[in-house]
């Protein structure tokens, strides 16, 4: 498990920035004017800050720009970052400038000069979250050591600011380490393991096996399933921290720990990719973890639907018909459109049990979607404006590319079966399209609902501004902070 560096909060103490051994960062701003501790270093070095800020200002020094002055005279630091940032830099200013010194920090303690800077809560969580690798499996050591420690006029009121981005930072890691855990280790069963963990939390967390699941009529999951020797489970994960009867929010996350395709088998070249294919179950899991860690004061339900595809003897065929839970049957014609097949279940199931006052599905479901949005955006599906606008409102505060996609009946029809009711894929155009219109069609009439197809950002193969290459834990900041804008009370 990649722990998120420990931060602490200190009151700005000048003397100590002479003696520091590690890394410093300061903020000045872009016409160069410098707080008391920027002041205090430009001495230690005579007057070197100073001049190393003005040779820049003559090119180009603007907000987030960045400036490092490798071992100053006169001190014993190892390095001086100087960020460049405003003293009202907005959140997502502040938090792309923390991440620059994540990524520096190294192993190296790092020690930030804040002040007053309004952003500042931000910048330590942009800072944590980019000061993120995935070492599980590396021989050669653990995560780097070193510490991150913040001074600032009011370390306890920056603290208490901080301690909810943190708690989504942590949640954070959660979903990129099970997004990076290769296939072989990261099987349902581990998966519901760590999941299980959480209930040292304060999470309700259930684990459904197989035979309940037959029970239930989860067909469509586990024909999915039934090709692999590990088992299929879903796992209910519940936080009430809101009112005692308020309708829950109801997250559900795909979690195929591995898609071979099935039968209809995928091309060997990339499929190594498809260990990521539980990323939205991954998101859900990171979603639940920081609202528990920062105790929201919401009722949140988390689902996930955990299968792996393999092509086997007990695999389902092309050309199968089977029943969802729902009762719908699906001529299922190709063995690698499964993730609808394991949502539609868990999703009936969510809405029979919880009555959700909104439910957002999360999927890698299609590979069309990064054909039409790349790695920038998610495809955002949905049959409620109100949800979906606050739902883009919070990914765009995030910085979370998110953009919306169209629904109608003209895509529905393209899934009419001649034998079943539909069928589990509706040809090439509009791939992403006909694949929400599958999952649609397990949507309540009145309840609230959102498909984030994440196949394009759940993992990318370069770093990002506050990822590392890998996993980035795409959409948990986005709907936490739609937890928070809607359904949290008081
Ligand atoms: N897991 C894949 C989608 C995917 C592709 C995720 C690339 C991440 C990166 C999904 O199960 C799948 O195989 N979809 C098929 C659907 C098709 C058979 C209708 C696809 O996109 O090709
Ligand atoms: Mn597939
Ligand atoms: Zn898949």
């Amino acid at each position: 498990m990649t722990t998120p560096t420990a931060v602490r909060f200190s009151e700005t103490d000048i003397e100590r920035f002479a003696a520091h051994r590690g890394r410093i960062a300061l903020i000045v701003d872009a016409e160069g004017r410098m707080d008391t501790a920027a002041r205090r270093v430009n001495r230690l070095s005579k007057g070197a800050l100073k001049r190393a800020v003005e040779a820049r200002m003559e090119d180009s020094w603007q907000a987030g720009d960045i400036l490092t002055l490798a071992y100053p005279a006169g001190m014993d630091a190892e390095a001086v970052d100087v960020l460049c940032l405003g003293r009202s830099a907005d959140e997502t200013a502040a938090r792309e400038a923390g991440a620059l010194l994540g990524k520096s920090r190294g192993k190296s303690d790092l020690l930030v000069a804040v002040g007053t800077l309004r952003g500042a809560a931000h910048l330590v969580q942009g800072a944590v979250l980019r000061d993120y690798a995935f070492r599980d499996h590396k021989t050669s050591g653990a995560a780097p050591a070193g510490t991150i420690e913040v001074m600032c006029k009011d370390p306890s009121e920056l603290e208490a600011a901080a301690a909810p981005l943190l708690a989504v930072a942590d949640g954070t890691f959660m979903t990129r380490d099970l997004v990076n855990e290769p296939a072989n280790i990261l099987t349902t069963t581990e998966f519901a393991d760590r999941l299980a963990e959480m209930k040292e939390l304060g999470l309700k967390v259930e684990v459904l096996e197989e035979a309940q699941l037959e029970e239930l009529g989860m067909r469509t999951l586990l024909a999915v399933g039934q090709g692999s020797a590990s088992p299929s489970k879903v796992v209910v994960m519940q936080w009430k921290g809101g009112e005692k009867d308020a309708a829950p929010l109801a997250l559900i996350g795909k979690g195929v720990v591995f898609d071979t395709g099935g039968i209809s088998l995928k091309p060997a070249a990339g499929m190594e990719d498809m260990t990521m294919d539980m990323g939205g179950a991954g998101t859900v899991a990171g979603v639940m973890r920081a609202l528990a860690l920062r105790k929201a004061k919401a009722n949140v339900v988390g689902l996930v639907g955990l299968v792996e595809n393999m092509p086997s003897g007990t695999a389902i065929r092309p050309g199968d018909v089977v029943r969802s839970m729902k009762g719908d049957t699906v001529e299922i014609l190709n063995t690698d459109a499964e993730g609808r097949l394991v949502l539609c279940d868990v999703m009936w199931y969510t809405q029979e049990r919880f009555e959700p006052a909104g439910m957002i599905d999360l999927a890698t479901l299609t590979g069309a979607i990064i054909i039409g949005l790349g790695h920038e955006n998610a495809g955002v599906f949905s049959n409620d404006d109100a949800l979906c606008d606050a739902f883009l409102k919070a990914a765009k505060a995030e910085s979370e590319g998110a953009w919306r996609m169209p629904l109608g009946k003209a895509y529905d029809d393209m899934l009419k079966s001649p034998i079943a009711d539909m069928k589990n894929i509706g040809g090439r155009p509009g791939g992403s399209i006909t694949a929400a219109q599958f999952l649609q069609r397990f949507v309540k009439d009145g309840t609230p609902w959102i498909h984030l197809d994440i196949a394009g950002v759940a993992s990318l193969k370069s770093a990002s501004k506050l990822a590392p290459k890998g996993a980035t834990g795409w959409g948990v900041r986005a709907l936490n902070r739609l937890v928070a804008d809607m359904f949290e009370t008081g």
